[in-house]
């Protein structure tokens, strides 16, 4: 089972650029056109936030002519750049299945998998919270079936990334959530976006796996924080591997034009 995990593409109004040189449309278009022509074909694409750069509608509205087209169904969660009321408003119901007390929260079940997309955002705040309210009914997910294999997919990982810029945002709600995940073994990975790096991080008995955004990778400085400041870079998203075996292996996909390949068996290549 291929499951696709697109995150951070900042999509800004039709023809202009996000921060003044970002054409993030024209990036995601690259990775839709990529993933629609993968084989196996994708089961379902995760979106984890960010969809748009600064949450106007008109953002929304055309991030989802854009993801429509994708052939695979797609699933979306609120990033701190885009509330949850208008993301609700334009991509609900069927990329955003459902709403549980006013949060993003809804569950995709599939019969080798269970994806959990979990609302982190913090109205107004860049930081992720998960207050009592969600950390309990991630457990009533949870506890329904505590031996499936489960996928939670959220914004903001719960942890610290090394990144001084996000990691100075803090997570609030960290204590409750943590005695949520701990009670269960069945947690393969907690899909994240929000730092613009890919990166993986044991945490507890999971792994945090985060996302690059599609365009805008962040200059990593592990030193006290600088300005923030990204690099343009190709096309880039996560795909995510469920084996026969029952597991999870993450790849990380970065497109390149025209890019040519070559056997290992030098004599092909003659
Ligand atoms: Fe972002
Ligand atoms: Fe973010």
């Amino acid at each position: 089972m291929l499951i696709i995990q697109i995150s951070d593409t900042h999509i800004v109004e039709p023809g202009e650029l996000a921060y003044g040189v970002a054409d993030t449309d024209q990036n995601l278009l690259a990775c839709i056109s990529h993933i629609n022509s993968l084989s196996p074909k994708p089961e379902l694409v995760l979106l984890t936030g960010d969809i748009s750069n600064s949450g106007k509608r008109e953002e929304l509205l055309y991030a989802k002519s854009l993801l429509e087209r994708l052939e695979a169904p797609y699933y979306v969660i609120p990033g701190n750049h885009e509330s949850r009321d208008d993301l609700w408003s334009v991509f609900s119901t069927k990329s955003c299945p459902a709403r549980v007390d006013g949060f993003i929260n809804y569950v995709i079940d599939k019969p080798e998998l269970r994806f959990i997309a979990l609302d982190s955002t913090h109205a107004g705040q860049p930081g992720g919270k998960i207050c009592p309210t969600r950390a309990n009914w991630l457990d009533q997910q949870l506890a329904k079936q505590p031996d499936k294999h489960s996928i939670i997919f959220m914004h903001h990982p719960p942890v610290k990334c090394g990144v001084p810029e996000t990691d100075k945002d803090g997570f609030i709600g960290i204590e409750r959530f943590t005695e949520v995940i701990k009670k269960y073994s069945c947690i393969k990975a907690i899909l994240c976006g929000h730092i613009h790096l890919q990166a993986h991080i044991h945490w507890l008995n999971t792994i945090v796996s985060i996302a690059p955004s599609t365009q805008m990778p962040l200059v990593l400085d592990l030193s006290l924080p600088p300005e923030s400041r990204f690099y343009l870079d190709k096309p880039a998203f996560q795909m995510h591997y469920w084996t026969k075996e029952q597991n999870l292996i993450s790849y990380p996909v970065s497109i390149q034009a025209n890019q040519t390949s070559y056997f290992f068996d030098l004599a092909k290549n003659m």
